[in-house]
């Protein structure tokens, strides 16, 4: 009898490429992992999502595919529902009727950003936008037609080596200007793919998880305190060959069409209590995405 299967979605994303990446260098010996581009299966199309798993028949599907541009969702709130409510929605009406089981990545922006302490599993949601309402109804999806047999786990601030991110974006203006102004009045979390990687690989073999999760690199500070670091740890790196000053602004300063919780801070205690996975400081994952990028080309920031 062939390994049990893991499928997963949007393999050109963050996410995707460091799954990939992390199997590589260990794998969970007892399955086989396949990720799948929006080429191989757009979960925006529902009988290309049935026909592709029906064929795979993975026991597990970890949904790293996803609408993520915040502001474009906006004027495209069709767009960003198709993928992130009707997609992860697909995929959960399959996985309830193959006996198969679902981890599905979904974001702080479900929160309005009001709570004055980390946001629990429990608390009340309230998205301020479409890409936010959107997820929101992918989760509500997953809830309805796979609950027993599905994670949501919620994150943050997500960045990595690959794609398109704040800590690159960062590394790249410094690289241009002579000075910076960053938004200090929204305080969340960075979360390193790295460490969601190592989350989800963690939970895999569990089988028994359940409901909605926060994962996020355990961090409580604003925009400004992250770009200072990523200075701080990119000039250390040698990524950078001089400080530039970084200025705090106010949200206000610098308006986008979406608007964005002042404060979305996750509480992750409950990964913490039911999984054993690697669990390394902000700074530390920061440091790891940071030596990955010196070791690349300038020419990938
Ligand atoms: N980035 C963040 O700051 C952040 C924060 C909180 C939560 N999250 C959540 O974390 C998860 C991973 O995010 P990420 O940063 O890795 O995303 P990402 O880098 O933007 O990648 C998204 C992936 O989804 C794919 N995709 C888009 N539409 C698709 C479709 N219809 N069918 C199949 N694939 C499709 C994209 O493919 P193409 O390359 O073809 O477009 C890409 O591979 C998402 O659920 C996201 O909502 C992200």
């Amino acid at each position: 009898m062939s390994s049990p299967l893991i499928v997963v979605t949007g393999a050109t994303g963050q996410l995707g490429q460091t799954l990939s990446q992390l199997w590589a260098e260990s794998p969970l010996p007892q399955y086989q992992l396949k990720v799948l581009s929006r080429s191989a299966l757009d979960i925006g199309k529902a009988e290309m999502t049935d026909a592709v798993l029906s064929e795979l028949k993975p026991s597990v599907v970890v949904n790293a595919a996803a609408y993520t541009q915040v502001d474009k969702a906006e004027s495209d709130a069709a767009g960003a529902a198709l993928v992130n409510a009707q997609g992860a929605g697909a995929i959960a009406s399959w996985v309830a009727a193959n006996q198969a089981r679902l981890i599905h990545i979904s974001t702080d922006f479900v929160f309005d950003g009001t709570s004055k302490t980390p946001y629990t599993v429990n608390q009340q949601t309230n998205p301020l936008g479409a890409y936010g309402a959107s997820k929101l109804a992918g989760e509500q999806q997953i809830q309805a037609l796979a609950n027993g047999c599905s994670a949501i786990v919620r994150t943050s601030w997500l960045y990595s080596e690959h794609g398109n991110n704040f800590v690159k974006a960062m590394l790249r203006l410094m690289g241009e200007r002579d000075q910076l102004s960053v938004v200090n009045d929204q305080v969340g979390s960075p979360s390193s793919t790295h460490g969601l990687a190592d989350l989800i690989f963690a939970m895999i073999p569990c089988q028994n998880y359940q409901g909605i999760y926060h994962w996020t690199d355990g961090a409580s500070i604003s925009w400004f305190e992250f770009a200072q670091e990523i200075q701080y740890q990119a000039l250390q790196e040698g990524l950078l060959s001089k400080a530039i000053p970084i200025s705090p602004i106010a949200t206000s300063a610098y308006p986008t069409p979406a608007r964005r919780p002042a404060y979305s801070v996750l509480d992750r205690s409950r990964v913490l209590a039911e999984f054993e996975c690697p669990v390394e400081d902000w700074k530390a994952q920061l440091r790891l995405v940071i030596r990955q990028l010196a070791g690349k080309s300038a020419a990938t920031l």
